[in-house]
Order: structure tokens, then sequence, then C-alpha cells
């Protein structure tokens, strides 16, 4: 499984070895952790540096490289663990790969047909055809809401959306974790009415996007963020 250990390697090109996760390690950027002991230390820093080395890297950045099913579903397995409020575990995720995404064209040229009359440009719509093909794995995101007996939804649908989010979230820090590029992508055809069809999703069931996922084709990505002490006031007394 992953570790992350002190190993600093700054490259990870395109590589088939599942655990290129040492190179999440930025040595430039020591991450610290304050106010814990030493024993507690070597996990949090472990899961800071994890956190803090999840990139978005989309299409352009993925090799085509195939991605091995039991990564994936390790992926699933950290996604499965996100919490949600009255345990009603609403994340759905089909996954897209192979020959699979032929279907997954379909769904994108059905978008594209929806949005345009005829005469159509077959370029583009081959274009919509294509995108399925771009990346090695496509995970279609859905939330479908928990509901009582009587039909009725056990929790505000927003909460439902915030639980799936979550998932998402361990499901990239996985893949990211494992050295794989991935990106939640949320607009276009990605939350299309007709890709959510395609997909069966109907209301209360939601389409919220498609997780991209492959082997990076170049270095990994580093991020930035404002401090966050500009996000937060304390209040102590
Ligand atoms: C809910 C959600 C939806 C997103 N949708 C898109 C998108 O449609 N297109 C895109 O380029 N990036 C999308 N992103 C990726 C963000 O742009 C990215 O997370 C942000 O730039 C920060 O980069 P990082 O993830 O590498 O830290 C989305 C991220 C989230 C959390």
């Amino acid at each position: 499984m992953a570790k992350f250990g002190n190993v600093q390697v700054k490259k990870c090109g395109f590589s088939p070895s599942p655990l290129c996760l040492n190179a999440l390690i930025d040595d430039k950027k020591p991450i610290r952790i304050s106010g814990m002991n030493s024993t507690t230390t070597v996990g949090a820093e472990s899961l800071m540096a994890a956190i803090a080395q999840r990139r978005s890297m989309g299409l352009s950045r993925m090799s085509d490289a195939p991605v091995p099913q039991e990564l994936i579903e390790t992926m699933l397995e950290a996604a499965n663990w996100a919490p949600s409020h009255k345990d009603t575990e609403p994340w759905r995720f089909t996954i897209f790969s192979g020959e699979g995404r032929g279907h997954l064209a379909d769904f994108f040229e059905a978008a594209y047909r929806s949005d345009h009359a005829e005469p159509m440009d077959p370029v583009a719509l081959q274009g919509y055809r294509d995108r399925a093909f771009a990346a090695p794995v496509w995970i279609a995101i859905a939330m479908e809401p928990g509901r009582d007996s009587a039909g009725n939804p056990l929790v505000p649908e927003i909460e439902e959306v915030m639980a799936v989010s979550g998932a998402v979230l361990n499901l990239h820090l996985m893949a990211s974790s494992l050295g794989l590029a991935g990106m939640w992508h949320s607009k276009g055809v990605s939350v299309h009415p007709a890709v959510a069809a395609g997909l069966g999703l109907r209301e209360p069931r939601y389409l919220l996007g498609f997780f991209m996922l492959g082997w990076p084709n170049c270095e990994w990505m580093s991020g930035e963020r404002r401090p966050i002490m500009d996000k937060v006031r304390w209040v102590t007394e």
C-alpha cells in the first residue's frame, strides 16, 4: 500500500509503477505539524503530504496507458469511507474504461445532438465522441439521496451533495497518492442531461460530473493556496 516515507523523488512522469507516491513528497516545501508528539507526527505528516500534493491534472496531462482495475478499486474503497449524515452513503460511481468508453462516446454524442440542430457538423460531433477516449478511465459521479420507507428524503439534498464531495475528495487523494493524474470535471458534457439520461440518472438522482483518470505524462504539478489565516476567524473569549 501507500508508503510516503522520506524518499524525495521529484519527477513523476508517466510510470507504470502504481506506487510513485514518493514523488509526491516535495523536499522544498517541508510540511510541519506543530503541537503533536513524535508518535502521532509520522502519520499526520504523511496525511498532510498526501493532502497538499493531491493535484488536479486533466486530459492534456494524461497518457493513454491503461490503469489497473485494482488501483481504481482502491480509490473507490477510499471514496466509500466518506462520512454522510444519517449514513445515507449517497455516492454512486460508474466506471468507463477500455471499450466501455464507447458507451460514454454515445452519451457525449447524444449531448451534442440535443444541443444542435440539423445539419450537424460531423467534425464537431466526432470531437464529442473522441473526448470519451481522451482519458483511459472516466468515473461518472452521481448522487442518490437516502430515503425513508415512505420515500421521503432523509436529509436535505445539499447534505447529500456535500457527502458525495467528501467521497470524491477521498477518491482523488488516493489517486494522487498512487501517482495517478485525475480531475473532477463538472461542466459541459460532464453534467449534461443527455449524459445523465444515458447513465440512467433521473431525479432525485443527479450527475455531479466525471472524474477523469490516467497516468501523468508530465512532471507532477505543484499547487498553491492563499494563506488559511486569511479565511479564518478565531473566537476565543
Ligand atoms: C467540485 C469541483 C468541480 C471541478 N470542476 C472542474 C471543471 O469543470 N474543470 C476544471 O478544469 N477543473 C475543475 N475542478 C478542478 C479545480 O479547478 C481544481 O481543483 C483547482 O484548480 C485546484 O487545483 P488542485 O485540485 O490541483 O489543488 C473542479 C474541482 C472541484 C472540487
